[in-house]
């Protein structure tokens, strides 16, 4: 708790700031943060506000202007959530990402209620459409079982992030193909434990992972990460620094989803999990591996060698690797409390 006032005095300081500054410059411009603080509890058993993580963020109003903290006892939480785009400033909190767990299982084939195939993106346990939403010491699962190679339609998403600043912390995520949807804006991933086979972090977010493990489950072949950057413009990428990449393999530690896709790895350990070659160009014919940008700095570990193997995959110097090092990256500095970068 002592925690969480802290971030909200950084934030209400920053508000008034900003306003202050946006006054003197434009004189009518109306700063539109966050203001105030409401505390929800929920609890499987029912001693709390509510029993289901939706209902308490459907009891969010829209347009909310106040920091709302979910307070979310340990249990399972056996339901799909959905944050809608309205209600900024929510913040998940568990009891701990090995007793607090909201799950579900659908997969990509399976129908919604209109008949047709829900698609990766509608798999997603928890879905977050919201700015300014966080997550600590909970987790998040797809259930669905996992897919044996060559399945088609068993993509099954535990948690997709399409808002602008969020920032995670001790939270887990586990499914097999295409656990976390790194879909869209600004992210920050701090000692997350995140769990799959097949592309498991995937989208075109702009993100940092800092002191995250990546685990493998792959049976016969897998992929970390596949970063959906579709134009040089994009400042969009998934940045892994200081991470450990356990479990089984061979996996690719990258694949260019988009034209330019964008990732790189520093600091990171990795497992003698790795395939030859390290990196894949998705599709072999749009010769992705002249745009795509590919990157390690100073990894070790027995697969680092294997992560290395790919000729258009860069070992970055320090200038080159130095955007990938920072929050910066995500421009962490103006909506990440300084204690928690
Ligand atoms: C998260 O959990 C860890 C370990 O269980 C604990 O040390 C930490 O204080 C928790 N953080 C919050 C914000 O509750
Ligand atoms: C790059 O990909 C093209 C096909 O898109 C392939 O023909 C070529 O051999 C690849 N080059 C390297 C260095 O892997």
């Amino acid at each position: 708790m002592l925690h969480y006032y802290r971030i909200l005095f950084i934030y209400n300081i920053f508000c008034v700031l900003h306003a202050a500054s946006n006054s003197s410059e434009h004189g009518h411009h109306k700063w539109v943060g966050p203001v105030g603080h409401r505390l929800i509890t929920v609890d499987v058993n029912g001693l709390g506000d509510f029993r289901s993580v939706q209902d308490a963020v459907d009891s969010v109003p829209d347009n909310n202007r106040m920091n709302v903290l979910i307070l979310i006892s340990a249990g399972y939480y056996i339901e799909k959530v959905v944050v809608p785009a309205t209600k900024p400033y929510i913040t998940f909190e568990g009891a701990g990402r090995d007793t607090t767990v909201i799950e579900w299982h659908d997969r990509a084939c399976d129908r919604g209620p209109d008949g047709q195939q829900l698609r990766t993106y509608h798999t997603a346990s928890v879905s977050v459409l919201a700015p300014y939403f966080s997550a600590r010491n909970i987790s998040f699962k797809n259930t669905a079982p996992a897919p044996l190679p060559g399945m088609q339609g068993w993509q099954a998403v535990a948690f997709r992030i399409s808002g602008d600043k969020a920032f995670f912390s001790g939270c887990g995520f586990y499914g097999a193909q295409d656990t976390l949807c790194d879909d869209a804006g600004r992210h920050y991933f701090k000692e997350c434990y995140i769990e799959g086979s097949i592309d498991f972090i995937f989208g075109n977010g702009r993100s940092m992972y800092r002191d995250c493990e990546l685990h493998s489950i792959a049976t016969r072949f897998g992929s970390i990460a596949a970063q959906g950057r579709s134009s040089p413009d994009e400042k969009t990428g998934f940045a892994f620094l200081n991470c450990r990449v356990t479990g089984t393999g061979p996996l690719y530690v990258g694949r260019a989803m988009g034209q330019y896709s964008r990732i790189v790895f520093s600091y990171t350990y990795f497992d003698d999990i790795v395939s030859h070659g390290g990196w894949d160009d998705w599709d072999h014919v749009s010769n992705k591996n002249k745009t795509a940008f590919f990157g390690v700095y100073k990894c070790d570990g027995p697969g680092a060698a294997a992560v290395r193997g790919a000729s258009w995959a860069r070992e970055l110097d320090y200038d080159s690797a130095h955007p990938f090092l920072a929050k910066s990256f995500v421009n962490g500095r103006h909506w990440i409390d300084p204690t928690d970068g």
